[in-house]
């Protein structure tokens, strides 16, 4: 076996993100580059020295390469996998998988039938406060669970949609929607997670303030196979943009956060004060004089590379990626979901 695992990345917009990932994490080496873009590819191939090329079925011959990362437009990224499993290469897939499920199943089918592993980016359940809520959860800690809620108020000019690259943005064929299927899927996919699957949906969407064809606002009830309750809101239209705004509610306690700060941590029992305050102390809103060192935010946790190590990982030990297909397909199911809901106005219940 090679010293490093090859990589390779398709879809050089976000793509680039994964070039400096494969780049820095242990184990892996970006071999080459892909993208119809010249003026992409030609910035990557050059600052990585790495080869790149225009045609993805060039790329796929090249046998330096066992990872392909598929970073292309959301509707795209199944018809993407099933030409990589065929040439018998891993997989890491952006999110979301895809932008249909039955697509994403198809996918896991052939992937599995040839041996090849499929690894998703769903980063924000690698950052280390929404995983240490996962545990907490996971432990009973938190009681029953009652409501989780997941809001993303951002803001897109409609120069994002209008610009270069953007004529999939927004679209029902290669976007699956707009601020729910896009941007939102991070926030859906967590509070999926943190619930332990929906069972339930109602939504709401419509185009607001946009040029765009499928939703710039959506709106939803949910009701958790577990029980409880909860509600989500994406949208793209709220100038100038919010952080996202989780809060999640048990019997035993609550927790809120933005995407990147614990606001309140508060559980009922014994020691739960002074976890409460060591919870503050690393994730609540920063103090300046708070040390590197003391900061496990400061690691540089990027969950794109953690999942980069991961999949290396899985190839030597031959192994599962630690988010496959079958999870990271819920959230796109769940928006679906919601879509079908505002179409029929009627609640949609969950395969
Ligand atoms: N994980 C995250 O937080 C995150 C953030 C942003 C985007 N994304 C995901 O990344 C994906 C790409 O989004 P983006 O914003 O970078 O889009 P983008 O349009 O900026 O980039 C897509 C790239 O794919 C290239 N491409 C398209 N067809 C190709 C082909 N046949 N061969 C080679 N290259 C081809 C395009 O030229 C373009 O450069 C989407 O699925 C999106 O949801 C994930």
């Amino acid at each position: 076996m090679a010293a490093e695992v090859g990589f390779a990345v398709v879809g050089l917009g976000m793509g680039k993100h994964h070039c400096r990932s494969i780049d820095e994490g242990k184990g892996s080496r970006l071999a080459a580059v892909c993208d119809l873009d010249e003026e992409r590819l030609a910035q990557m191939r050059d600052k990585f020295s790495c080869k790149g090329y225009t045609s993805f079925e060039d790329l796929l011959r090249d046998d330096e390469v066992e990872v392909i990362n598929i970073a292309t437009p959301s509707g795209t990224h199944v018809e993407f996998g099933l030409k990589v499993v065929d040439a018998g290469k891993h997989i890491i897939l952006e999110k979301p998988a895809d932008i249909n499920t039955e697509r994403i199943d198809a996918l896991a089918k052939a992937g599995k039938a040839r041996g090849v592993k499929i690894g998703c980016i769903f980063q924000s359940r690698l950052e280390p406060l929404n995983a240490r809520i996962y545990d907490t959860i996971q432990s009973g800690r938190l009681g029953k669970l009652i409501g989780l809620h997941g809001h993303l108020p951002w803001y897109r000019a409609q120069s994002y949609f209008d610009g270069p690259h953007g004529e999939w943005k927004g679209t029902w064929s290669l976007d699956g929607g707009g601020s729910l299927m896009n941007q939102g899927v991070h926030t859906v996919d967590l509070l999926q997670w943190f619930g332990g699957g929906v069972k339930s949906v109602m939504g709401m969407f419509d185009v607001y303030n946009h040029n765009i064809e499928s939703e710039d606002q959506a709106v939803a009830l949910v009701r958790f196979k577990n029980g409880a309750l909860g509600t989500i809101y994406t949208t793209t239209c709220c100038f100038p943009g919010y952080d996202q705004r989780i809060t999640i509610y048990g019997s035993k306690g609550s927790i809120l956060k933005t995407a990147t700060e614990l606001l309140a941590w508060n559980i009922q029992y014994e020691e739960g004060e002074e976890e409460a305050k060591e919870m503050m102390r690393i994730f609540g809103p920063k103090d300046e004089s708070l040390g590197i060192s003391s900061d496990p935010l400061a690691l540089g946790a990027d969950g794109h590379t953690l999942i980069v190590e991961d999949m290396v990982q899985a190839i030597r030990e031959d192994r599962e990626p630690m988010i496959g297909l079958a999870s990271a397909r819920n959230a796109v199911e769940v928006i679906n979901a919601i879509f079908e809901s505002g179409r029929t106005r009627a609640e949609v219940v969950l395969e």
